[in-house]
């Protein structure tokens, strides 16, 4: 089980250039959260959610991942499976920067699922044109990734790492969407230490033990040179 559990959100990656949700010229400013992120929305107007991911699906191969991501990367290096990195992003950066330890609780733009068959496959182009299932043949396909008034992913291991982690940070994220905001009272109930690592202090600052502000990319690799030098 791992002794740290780290949670990332939108905020890490948004010094690679990927825009967030809920900053000024966020995501969710162009778009209705309803329209895009909902599966009601999707029965709508399919064709109209499909480009919304295929879009943030091709603006991946433009952005690297940042120093935050990769100070997470070399601390798994040390720690190896006392490291694990929960996050809601649904951006590959983590993986790019070399982490392996990674719980995409939001889904994976790189991945489609086959609401025909249920099978998850590794994704890199486009959905809007239909593509058919390449395990059963049905045209319906849709972005592996969880809306709102679905389920997150894994949340039985990620409730278990919690419990046991000594030590939660929290990095780049409101606050404003649960289960993930609430991870912090859950480890913090069993024991753990919590810190908070924001731009700006988060819905939910004052149930962690620390919070400090500023960018994820000097944060982040200041806070595992502390857990590496004391
Ligand atoms: P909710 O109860 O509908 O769903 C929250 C759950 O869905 C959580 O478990 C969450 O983890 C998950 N989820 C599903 N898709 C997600 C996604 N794309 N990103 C993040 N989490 C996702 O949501 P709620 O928080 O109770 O909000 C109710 C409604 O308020 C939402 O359905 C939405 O229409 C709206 N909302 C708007 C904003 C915004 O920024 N404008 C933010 C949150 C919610
Ligand atoms: N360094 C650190 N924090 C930053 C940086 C940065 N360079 N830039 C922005 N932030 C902070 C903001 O201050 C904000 O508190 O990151 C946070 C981003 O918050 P949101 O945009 O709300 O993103 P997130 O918390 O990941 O959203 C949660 O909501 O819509 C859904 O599926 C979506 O997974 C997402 C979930």
């Amino acid at each position: 089980m791992p002794q740290i559990v780290v949670l990332t959100g939108a905020g890490i990656s948004a010094e690679s250039g990927v825009p967030t949700f809920r900053d000024a010229d966020g995501l969710w400013e162009g778009h209705r959260v309803e329209d895009v992120a909902t599966p009601e929305g999707f029965d709508r107007d399919r064709a109209t959610v499909q480009r919304f991911y295929d879009e943030r699906r091709a603006a991946l191969r433009t952005v690297e991942p940042n120093a935050a991501h990769r100070a997470l990367a070399e601390l798994e290096e040390t720690l190896g499976e006392g490291l694990l990195v929960v996050t809601q992003n649904i951006d590959d950066l983590h993986e790019r920067a070399g982490s392996r330890n990674v719980i995409h609780m939001h889904g994976e733009l790189l991945k489609a699922m086959c609401r025909s068959c249920g099978a998850v496959v590794p994704w890199e182009g486009t959905l809007a044109d239909e593509p058919v299932c390449p395990k059963c043949g049905a045209a319906d396909l849709r972005p592996d990734v969880v809306w709102f008034g679905e389920v997150p992913y894994e949340m039985d291991r990620i409730s278990d790492a919690l419990a046991d982690a000594a030590l939660f940070v929290s990095v780049g994220t409101s606050g404003a969407v649960y289960p993930a905001a609430g991870f912090v009272q859950h480890a913090r109930r069993h024991g753990a230490r919590t810190l908070e690592l924001n731009l700006e202090p988060s819905e939910g600052s004052h149930f962690f033990h620390e919070s400090r502000q500023g960018r994820a990319g000097e944060l982040v690799p200041a806070w595992v040179r502390e857990v590496f030098w004391g």
